[in-house]
């Protein structure tokens, strides 16, 4: 079993619906992609479509992988800065794969493959993102090159009583 990877794909109905139930599954699995669960494909449309008009903008870009079944397996979405002094990096979000895809190291070929396509954006030296504390994922992304650069205790509330660390993780790309 292989992930086919691919950036900017054209957004259709089957990818659309395939993302939604991707993002819900990881979510609903207590992945940390904005959410907690339980919560449903309605709640989480939304965010999507911002991806979506973020993409018509030319201010995000979609990196995304389907499974041998032709299933959207994983997904990655870079967003450019507007800020005219922060236009030599790029933001990583929503970086997700699959429960039943986990732990096969097709995150690290996301990963891999994010890197390789934020090489090819013009004047991208960097990929920044940040990570909710408390679940391992400094080592998951650290074991794919990045560097723990900050962390905001507390910041996320997932419920009350339970605030997660904000963890900023850095790739330079050099
Ligand atoms: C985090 C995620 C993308 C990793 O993908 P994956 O396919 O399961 O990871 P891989 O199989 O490529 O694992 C690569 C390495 O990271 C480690 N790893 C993976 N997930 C981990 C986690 N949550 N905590 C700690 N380590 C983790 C693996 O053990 C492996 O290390 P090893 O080579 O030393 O064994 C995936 O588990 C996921 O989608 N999780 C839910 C969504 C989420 O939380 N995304 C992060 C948003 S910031």
């Amino acid at each position: 079993m292989s992930l086919t990877f691919t950036l900017d794909p054209a957004v259709t109905p089957a990818l659309r619906d395939g993302i939604l139930d991707l993002w819900a599954d990881v979510s609903n699995a207590g992945g940390a992609v904005g959410f907690v669960p339980p919560v449903a494909r309605d709640t989480i449309r939304p965010e999507l479509v911002k991806h979506f008009v973020g993409m018509a903008e030319g201010r995000t870009r979609l990196l995304v992988a389907h499974d041998e079944a032709g299933q959207v397996a994983a997904t990655a979405f870079f967003t450019f800065n507007t800020h005219r002094l922060m236009t030599h990096w790029v933001w990583l979000y929503t970086v997700m794969v699959h429960p039943r895809h986990q732990g096969k190291g097709y995150g690290r070929d996301l990963l891999a493959a994010a890197a390789d396509a934020a090489r090819t954006f013009e004047g991208i030296e960097a990929i920044r993102l940040t990570c909710r504390g408390g679940l391992g994922l400094e080592r998951f992304y650290g074991s794919c090159g990045y560097k723990e650069v900050g962390r905001i205790p507390g910041a996320i509330r997932v419920a009350p009583g339970d605030d997660r660390d904000d963890v900023i993780m850095l790739l330079p790309l050099a």
